[in-house]
């Protein structure tokens, strides 16, 4: 991807343009393989105009980099936002090395079985007269596989 994307740049101190145009992602913080989750993309902190000449013209989610889908909006749209229905696949966490433990957090403790991921839903945004920003939100997707008997043996 051509990174000619805008990015909050300091969170504590934004931008009026990036009030208006970075896209605000509300999800879950943990999501289990194989549910089905809401997630809602409004742009932005402040909300955007949708008016005749400056309008947002598309929404776009992922999750860990894999595309979810594209809400396409316009000057007739009614809100600049968009909700999107995902689907966390079992092979997300299997895919990658970040694996945790979900009672000790880090590295997978071997005994209980229940492993995730953590990882990220990034949404993009376009602005006919602003160009593309966007914005990220740490997910935790859990496996929904669990070895029967096995409990986490960790000792805090
Ligand atoms: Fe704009």
């Amino acid at each position: 991807m051509t990174d000619n994307i805008n990015r909050l740049k300091d969170k504590d101190n934004p931008t009026e343009t990036e009030k208006k145009h970075i896209p605000v992602i509300e999800g879950p913080s943990m999501m289990t393989a194989g549910g089905t989750y809401e997630v809602k993309v409004s742009v932005g902190i402040e909300p955007h105009v949708m008016e005749e000449d400056h309008y947002i013209e598309w929404i776009d989610l992922y999750l860990a980099d894999q595309k979810i889908g594209r809400m396409d909006l316009g000057p007739s749209a009614e809100k600049a936002e968009a909700t999107f229905n995902v689907t966390p696949q079992e092979e997300l966490i299997g895919a990658t090395e970040f694996q945790v433990c979900h009672i000790r957090g880090v590295n997978v403790c071997g005994d209980c079985g229940l492993t995730s991921v953590i990882t990220d839903f990034k949404a993009i945004e376009s602005c006919n007269v602003h160009g593309l920003w966007e914005s990220s939100m740490e997910v935790e997707v859990m496996s929904s596989k669990q070895k029967p008997g096995k409990k986490c043996s960790w000792k805090a």
